[in-house]
Formats: C-alpha cells, sequence, structure tokens
C-alpha cells in the first residue's frame, strides 16, 4: 500500500484536519512515511492567515515537484485546506504538476481521492465545493501516531466563521458557520476518554459561536433532555449559550481530567462563560482572547465588536471567576490607518492586562477582505518596528508571570518526551504553560505535581526529585 506524508501549516485547526485525513487514509491501509522524500504521496495541509503562510506552501510544492521530477518519480502531490479552498484551481494555473487540490469541506474524500489518482484513473483533481455536514466530517483520531495526542486530543465541534473581520480571510476559506451537534460531539469525546485521553480541547474558528444558527430541535439541548439515555442528568439552562451547555455536556464524561477550547471571541464572554469557569472543575484556568488592537478606532475598523474596556472587563471577571488563569492573545500590528496612538494603546492594553503570552502578526493584506483596500495602509517598516516593540514588552511581561511560578507547585498532565531531547518529558500546566522535567515512560499520561524550579523561554523546568504521582 501507498505511503502518505502530511505537512501542515497554520493552527491547531488545521492540524486536526491533518490527523483526520492521516487517520482515514491509515484506516484504507496506508503507512504514514517519515520524511516527505520517502513518501508515495505527499499533502500540504496549507493557511491562508497571511500572505508569508501561502509563499511558504508554495515554495515548499514547488521544490517537491522539482525533486520528484529530477528523480523521475511519480510521486503524488497535493495541497488541501484553506489555501486549496481559497485559491482552487488557479493552483492548478501556477503548478500544473499539482495532483490534488482538495477544499477544506472535502477532506473527508481524501481517500477516494488519492485511490482514483494512484490508480490512474484520473490525472488532476480539483475539489473545492461546499458540503452538506463535511463540520461532522473530522472525527478519526490517531492516537498512536503521536505521542502527544494520546493523552491529549482535539476535537472539532464547528466550521466557519460569519464574524467577518475587515483583516480576515477565514470566512473565504472555511465557509459560514456549522455547528456539529451535541450527541455527536460528547460521543467522539466519550470515545477518546475510553482509549486513555485525559484532557480535550474544543477546537473551531470561532467556539464562542458554536450552535447559534442551528434551529432545529434534534441539534439543541433544550432544558432536562437526556440526550442519548446514558448522558445526563442535570436538566439544562435554557438561558446559556449553546457552547456552555456543551461545556456542561463534555464536563459530564467520567474519566475526562481536563477540557479547554479554542479560538474564541471576546465577545463571546458572557456572563454564563464567565461563570463555567467557576462552575466547571475540568475546565482548565486558560483563556486565549484574542485582542487585534489596544485602539478603540482599530476595533471598530476591524469590526471586532468590543472596545478596550469591554475587553480589559472580560478579563477582569476571569481573573475573579478563576485566579491565576492564563490568558493569551493575538494582536495585528499594522492594521490599515494605525498611527503611533493607536499602536501606543495596544501598548498601554497589554501593560495593564499582562497577557501570559501574545502571538503578534504584521497586519498582511488578504484579496478580497475590507482592509486591503482601506486608505492609509501602513509601510511595511512601520509593521516591522511595531512588531519589534511589542514583541519585546511582550516577552518583558510574560518573563515576569513566568517567574512567579519560581518555588511553585503546579499540576501537570504528562504528554511524553520533549521533542528537543528525549530525555526530557513535557507536560503543562492547567493554565497551558509547557513544563520540562527529568522524567521517563512511566510519567507518560500521569496527572502529577512538580515543583517549579527555573523558566525558560516560554517554558517552566520542575524538580523530578520532588515529583509526586498522584495516581499509581
Ligand atoms: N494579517 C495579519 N494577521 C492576521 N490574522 C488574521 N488575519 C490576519 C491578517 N490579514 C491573525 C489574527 C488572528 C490570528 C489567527 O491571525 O490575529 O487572531
Amino acid at each position: 500500500m501507498p505511503s502518505v506524508f502530511i505537512k501542515t501549516y497554520g493552527c491547531q485547526m488545521n492540524e486536526r484536519d491533518s490527523e483526520a485525513v492521516a487517520a482515514q487514509l491509515v484506516a484504507k491501509g496506508y503507512s504514514l512515511a517519515a520524511s516527505e522524500a520517502a513518501a508515495d504521496v505527499v499533502l500540504l495541509n496549507t493557511c491562508s492567515v497571511r500572505d508569508f503562510a501561502e509563499q511558504k506552501a508554495i515554495n515548499k510544492m514547488r521544490n517537491l515537484l522539482g525533486t520528484a521530477r529530477s528523480e523521475k518519480r511519480d510521486q503524488i502531490v497535493g495541497f488541501m485546506g484553506c489555501m486549496a479552498q481559497s485559491r482552487g484551481r488557479e493552483l492548478i494555473d501556477r503548478l500544473p504538476d499539482v495532483d490534488l487540490v482538495l477544499g477544506t469541506q472535502k477532506f473527508h474524500r481524501a481517500a477516494e481521492y488519492l485511490d482514483e489518482l494512484l490508480a490512474g484513473k484520473r490525472r488532476q483533481i480539483v475539489d473545492i465545493a461546499a458540503e452538506a455536514k463535511s463540520e461532522a466530517a473530522i472525527r478519526e483520531h490517531l492516537l498512536n501516531g503521536s505521542a502527544k495526542t494520546s493523552v491529549s486530543a482535539f476535537v472539532s465541534i464547528m466550521q466557519g466563521c460569519n464574524q467577518h473581520c475587515t483583516f480576515c480571510i477565514v470566512p473565504a476559506t472555511r465557509g459560514a458557520e456549522r455547528s456539529r451537534t451535541i450527541p455527536d460531539i460528547v460521543a467522539e469525546c466519550r470515545e477518546l476518554v475510553a482509549r486513555g485521553v485525559k484532557e480535550i480541547t474544543l477546537l473551531g474558528q470561532i467556539v464562542t459561536s458554536y450552535g447559534r444558527r442551528e434551529k432545529s430541535d434534534a441539534w439543541q439541548v433544550s432544558a432536562g433532555t437526556n440526550l442519548t439515555g446514558e448522558l445526563p442528568t442535570v436538566p439544562r439552562q435554557p438561558s446559556l449559550t449553546p457552547f456552555v451547555q456543551l461545556l456542561e455536556a463534555v464536563h459530564e464524561i467520567e474519566g475526562l481530567e481536563r477540557i479547554r477550547f479554542t479560538s474564541p471571541h471576546p465577545k463571546g464572554y458572557g456572563d454564563d462563560l464567565v461563570d463555567a469557569y467557576a462552575r466547571l472543575p475540568k475546565l482548565c484556568e486558560c483563556a486565549h482572547l484574542p485582542l487585534q488592537s489596544g485602539s478603540d478606532r482599530m476595533l471598530k475598523l476591524m469590526h471586532r465588536g468590543y472596545t478596550r474596556e469591554k475587553f480589559a472587563g472580560i478579563i477582569r471577571k476571569l481573573r475573579a471567576a478563576r485566579p491565576g488563569i492564563g490568558i493569551t492573545t493575538d494582536i495585528i500590528v499594522g492594521f490599515p490607518g494605525e498611527t503611533e496612538e493607536d499602536f501606543e494603546q495596544t501598548l498601554s492594553l497589554c501593560r495593564a492586562v499582562e497577557f501570559d503570552n501574545a502571538y503578534i502578526f504584521k497586519y498582511s493584506e488578504r484579496r478580497d477582505t475590507p482592509a486591503a483596500t482601506m486608505p492609509d495602509q501602513v509601510s511595511v517598516p512601520v509593521r516591522e518596528e511595531r512588531n519589534q516593540r511589542l514583541l519585546e514588552l511582550v516577552n518583558t511581561l510574560a518573563a515576569r508571570k513566568y517567574d512567579a511560578f519560581i518555588g511553585r507547585q503546579v499540576q501537570i498532565l504528562v504528554e511524553g518526551p520533549s521533542r528537543k531531547n528525549a530525555a526530557r518529558f513535557t507536560g503543562r500546566t492547567r493554565c497551558n504553560k509547557i513544563v520540562l522535567f527529568d522524567g521517563g515512560e512511566r510519567h507518560r499520561g500521569q496527572l502529577m505535581d512538580v515543583r517549579i524550579e527555573r523558566t525558560g523561554s516560554f517554558t517552566l523546568y520542575g524538580d523530578p526529585a520532588v515529583v509526586n504521582l498522584s495516581s499509581p
């Protein structure tokens, strides 16, 4: 049977999609190749959120085609995911030897199409059409594919985004919001827990909008509904947003220890979600709240739907509900029209909020987005300079946060050996910080306490001498 290598660009949703495609192919008898060079099929799962990500994937494909041609190999190569969706046939026009272009609603068709290509039945396939129910097709897992995924798994709960932030290409790559049902998601989570998973991260482009578009009774869990017979118990509050109803349903799964989710929208942090942090002990004390800008003027132009004061208020509420909550964010610098004063508003909000980490992005024009044609585009050197200044601030503030852990005991879930140094094991705190310690296979999958001895860049180091296993 053929072997496949999937290279993933971009976000955790893309990682999850790649895993589901890999699992689908393994189930059909494919093996997973250790490298691109050794593979019969190479798929690039692409990202479109910034131009840089697109260029990387295109260059990679050029190299693959160059190597295959020079070695006269008949490797099958394809693009899938966001760039495949947004560019479609245009990719073939640019790179005519690409065999497959598979859109974001077509991941579940990968095996069928590869079979046809490998058998020579078709020479080239482009499929980026919309497909009803495709949001429920990302469900197969590869628990043994990577050491880490056997303890912690990602579950895709929805696809698409209707927010239409003016900078963002995602509505064009992922389509409108479509949510899976609560029983379907819970069934997948249960299955994972039965296979040894202890931590689940619920995934979607805008998870706080989960279920808002679906009207059918079959979808929504209304007060007192018992979902599957085996599902419980506590009558649900019709006043809760569907996302909080989902959190409650997943929370009831026995054997599941930790729940996380990403990515939410700040406007989705209503009181019911803040309250969920206080009520649901398995919900880890961490939140990724994409800020994008600290300037109200920019937030309005970005179509974000909140002000800096509203954002800071959400963080205050979350910290009151869960002291010690780890808070991370995304920020764009150099959005069209951003002045020095606007940028300083972002700096001042970062100082006030003290994020645990912030992912900073230089604004990148995305075609067919409103921001791409806005006046006063910021020059590239200014974007670069603001990126540098913000990075320095964020790193300084984060280092202070990390240093505050020294001497403290924290609970970690051990994921496996560290990628960089196999003698070290790695786990995460509930507030989502990476902890390295001198561990061994016996620690894998354990929830345990370690004392933090020192810190590195966005890393905590735990002392194995004071490790207490919390379970046998
Ligand atoms: N330019 C720069 N960064 C962007 N992001 C989304 N679109 C763009 C763009 N056009 C960033 C946002 C988002 C993160 C995933 O990527 O900060 O939260």
